[in-house]
């Protein structure tokens, strides 16, 4: 099973001069207890803004750059290669980034984690569109609170 998981704005919004727009801990929670254990496919430009390798992950790297390399991560020359190590590893594998890696790795997905974020923020990278290809499965939604500055929903989609 692949899994895109991204959070996005109201506007699909998903980061700007290379960093998240938000500090959402119950959504870096998530993000860690669905993909820990499983191998993680990501841009060479998410992984700098990352900028280390994430534990208990098997983190894989896709560039261009063919003397690219990074401590404990695997580097791989374009998405279909990426998914076929992720494959070698492990039958869940997470496609988690950005814009340029969501869009041409969403196709082999079959479901997608969404964190809706609530608000409208200024960026500059989107997530590429999704909801004519998924339908959602499940919704939660959490308010405002004093460690969350805007609400949010985590949202299941499946493959139409
Ligand atoms: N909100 C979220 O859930 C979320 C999640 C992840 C990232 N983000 C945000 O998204 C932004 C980064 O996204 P991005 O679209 O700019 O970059 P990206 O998708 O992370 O990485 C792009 C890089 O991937 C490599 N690449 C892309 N297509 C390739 C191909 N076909 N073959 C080989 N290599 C390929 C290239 O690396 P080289 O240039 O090295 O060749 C390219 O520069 C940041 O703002 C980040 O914070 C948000």
């Amino acid at each position: 099973m692949i899994t895109l998981i991204a959070a996005h704005d109201k506007n699909q919004l998903i980061g700007g001069k290379n960093k998240l727009l938000w500090h959402l801990p119950k959504d870096l929670m998530r993000f860690k207890k669905l993909t820990s254990g499983h191998p993680i496919i990501m841009g060479r430009k998410t992984f700098e803004s990352i900028g280390k390798a994430l534990p208990n992950r098997t983190n894989i790297v896709i560039t261009r750059n063919k003397k690219w390399n990074y401590p404990d991560v695997l580097v791989s020359s374009g998405i279909s290669e990426a998914i076929k190590m992720a494959n070698d590893i492990d039958e869940n594998i997470f496609i988690i980034g950005g814009a340029e890696i969501y869009k041409q790795g969403i196709s082999y997905c079959s479901n997608l984690e969404i964190t809706e974020v609530h608000g409208v923020f200024k960026g500059d990278t989107w997530l590429c569109s999704y909801k004519n290809d998924f339908f959602e499965t499940s919704r939660e939604s959490h308010e405002i609170d004093e460690k969350h500055i805007v609400g949010f929903d985590f949202v299941q989609y499946h493959q139409k």
